[in-house]
């Protein structure tokens, strides 16, 4: 599962239903990595996807081992990452998710990954993030139902940097919204990401008010200070009020629309703290869902099948 780009949205959905299992309790004792052994290779930070990733991989009786930078050899070393991945194979990993600052490193560990072993991407740089979008997709789905030909979704901020950015968009589409906007200051959300992936339903909005009219749902993105040029880092504060989701913008917001985030959050940047604590808010049913959506592509990936 490398990126979400041609992704089927048959399989998808599939694992959309799984998902809803998973929640619902119908796969409660549902083992199908009993004995299996999965790593997570995280060459960068996380929180939320290698947690989940662990606790998802354990309930499925998954023996799971976690390598980062303090504690793999890897890289500093002169590893390479199809060294890495053969290594983990010889061990009889079933699968492997790995976390990488360079965009196409999933891809690389996949073509090294022998017959029988899964890689899942966990983010390769502004790339892509498969898990994230396929969670995010869930979540929208639970709020707007199956069919998301009516949706409107404003993703906003650093679209430029974000990996996310890009999945939601792919996997969004794939389902079939026809308005998702890309939203955020010119030099963090640039004209050319019109249209990104041959998606013509992409628009950029470089004025928030404008990429916030009529959205469903409004997907706020960190600004991501560690991909790019001291020089180019926007002030905070000033980013907060121009482009930061305010209490005041978000009581302009429709109704029914709602707020999300993929983590970790930047309160007072990106958004105001009473937006992300407020009824709008899914950021942690983005969470939430993303242990169900985790356990349902590790069943696919790393069980024998349904
Ligand atoms: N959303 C996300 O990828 O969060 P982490 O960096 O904590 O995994």
């Amino acid at each position: 599962m490398l990126t979400l780009a041609d992704f089927p949205p048959a399989t998808a959905r599939r694992i959309f239903q799984w998902a809803d299992d998973f929640r619902g309790g119908k796969l409660r004792g549902f083992r199908p990595l009993e004995g299996r052994l999965f790593v997570n290779v995280f060459f960068e930070l996380s929180t939320r996807t290698r947690a989940a990733l662990e606790a998802a991989g354990k309930q499925l009786g998954a023996d799971v081992v976690n390598l980062d930078q303090t504690t793999m050899s890897g890289e500093a070393k002169g590893e390479s990452v199809r060294d890495t991945i053969l290594t983990l194979s010889a061990m009889g990993a079933r699968g492997a998710a790995l976390r990488h600052g360079r965009e196409g490193a999933a891809d690389e560990a996949a073509r090294a990954a022998p017959a029988g072993m899964s890689i899942v991407n966990g983010g390769d740089g502004c790339n892509a993030h498969p898990t994230q979008g396929l969670a995010d997709a869930y979540t929208l789905r639970a709020e707007f139902g199956d069919d998301f030909s009516g949706l409107s979704a404003a993703i906003v901020g650093d679209c430029l940097h974000s990996r996310v950015a890009r999945t939601d968009a792919r996997i969004l589409h794939a389902l079939g919204a026809r308005d998702i906007r890309f939203v955020g200051p010119r030099s963090l959300c640039p004209p050319s990401l019109a249209g990104f992936g041959g998606m013509a339903a992409i628009r950029v909005f470089n004025n928030l008010d404008e990429g916030l009219e009529g959205a469903d749902a409004v997907i706020l993105l960190r600004v991501q200070r560690e991909r790019m040029p001291a020089a180019e880092r926007p002030d905070a504060a000033e980013y907060f009020r121009d482009y930061g989701l305010t209490a005041a913008r978000a009581a302009r917001l429709g109704r029914g629309t709602v707020v999300m985030h993929p983590g970790p959050i930047n309160r007072g940047v990106e958004i105001e703290s009473s937006v992300a604590d407020g009824g709008r808010s899914r950021i942690l049913r983005q969470v939430e869902n993303g242990m169900a959506i985790r356990k349902a592509a590790l069943t696919m990936l790393c069980g024998d099948g349904e």
